[in-house]
Formats: C-alpha cells, sequence, structure tokens
C-alpha cells in the first residue's frame, strides 16, 4: 500500500524571465549603440577594478537616462510590478536606483555577488552570443549546496540542483530579488557581449 505523499516545496527563489520582441530589441540596441559611441560612455565605461568587466556602474550616473532608455526604464517598471504580484503584498511603489551598463569582451566575467540594499534587480541583454556567459545562481541555502555537494546528491533536476543557469539571449531580461547571490560565466564567444543592468529601490 502507497502512503499518500506529498513533497512541499518550501521558500522557493524566484528568477523571472522576459523575452521581448525584435522591434523592441532593435530600438534598445540603436539606443545603446549611439551611447558607446558617445564622448559619455568614454568618460563612464571602465575596467572594473575587481572584476574583468567594463562599466559604467562607478560613474554612479543612469545608463537609462544617459541613453534615452526611457522604453527599457517602463518595460523594467512594469516587469517589477509583475513580479511583486507573485508575492502577493500591497503594492510598492519603486524607483530606479541606480543603473549601468556592461560589456564583457571575450574572455571576461564576473565573480559572485549580489546587490543588496536594493528590493529588486534585473539585467537586460542588448548583445548575446552563444557561449557568452550564462548568469549563474548558486543555490543561496550554503548549508544544502555543500550537504548536497559532499554526498554527492546534485541531482539533474531542477529541485536537486545545486545551481541554475540562464543562458541570455538577445532581448531577454532575467529579474530576481535584489539579495539573491549571483555570477557571470566567462565569455567564450568572440563577440562582446552588452547588458543593461538596473536596481530598484523603494521609493
Ligand atoms: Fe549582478
Amino acid at each position: 500500500m502507497n502512503p499518500a505523499f506529498q513533497m512541499h516545496r518550501l521558500f522557493p527563489v524566484q528568477v523571472a524571465q522576459f523575452d521581448f520582441d525584435e522591434g523592441f530589441q532593435q530600438r534598445v540596441r540603436t539606443r545603446v549603440e549611439r551611447y558607446l559611441e558617445s564622448h559619455r560612455a568614454r568618460r563612464d565605461v571602465v575596467e572594473g577594478p575587481v572584476d574583468s568587466v567594463q562599466t559604467s556602474y562607478f560613474a554612479g550616473r543612469s545608463i537609462l537616462a544617459d541613453a534615452g532608455l526611457d522604453e527599457l526604464r517602463d518595460a523594467i517598471m512594469a516587469a517589477a510590478e509583475q513580479f511583486l504580484a507573485c508575492f502577493d503584498v500591497s503594492a510598492m511603489p519603486l524607483v530606479v536606483g541606480h543603473s549601468w551598463i556592461n560589456l564583457f569582451r571575450p574572455g571576461m566575467q564576473e565573480t559572485e555577488h549580489s546587490h543588496e540594499g536594493s528590493v529588486l534587480s534585473c539585467s537586460y541583454y542588448v548583445d548575446a552570443q552563444p557561449a557568452c556567459g550564462d548568469f549563474v545562481v548558486p543555490d543561496p541555502m550554503g548549508a544544502r549546496r555543500i550537504h548536497r555537494t559532499f554526498l554527492g546528491l546534485a541531482g539533474r533536476s531542477a529541485e536537486g540542483a545545486i545551481e541554475q543557469r540562464f543562458t541570455p539571449a538577445p532581448g531577454r531580461m532575467i529579474m530576481f530579488e535584489s539579495w539573491m547571490p549571483h555570477s557571470v560565466l566567462g565569455n567564450k564567444s568572440d563577440a562582446t557581449r552588452i547588458s543593461i543592468a538596473t536596481n530598484l529601490n523603494r521609493r
């Protein structure tokens, strides 16, 4: 006799993926290309002091504003609303806290980090060729990750995994709670991987 079986799945980690259409991709790409040719970009996009990435993060200015990416900003705000709806809490007014551009030239990568202090964060891929560096989410429950690794329990299913990977594609956006640790694998393509990162804060 089989007993009634129920697997309770506790405390999931939400990662939302949005894929925008060709027209949207092209409009964003055109503005980003224009920005990258500008004096501003030459001033603001610098080599990261720790990670091998070229970024405007440290300039402290908003790429969404500097590159005139109003359409992307509006899409990010709408996506955030959709994300938070899954929590079933009262609406939280959000604002763009910071937004920046990341250029991963061939060979570049980014070590594990999180965007603490913000509510939601996201990465929108402007240009992403195959093998340009997956977005990696290690199981944030460190004890479980070590337990499964040590005992050889790291399974092939999503539930048994010790990490999950998301493959960037043009027009794709990955959104997550800002506490969530993540990293970017090395760019093994021969083209530059271009992403726009945004932190959303509580207004
Ligand atoms: Fe990040």
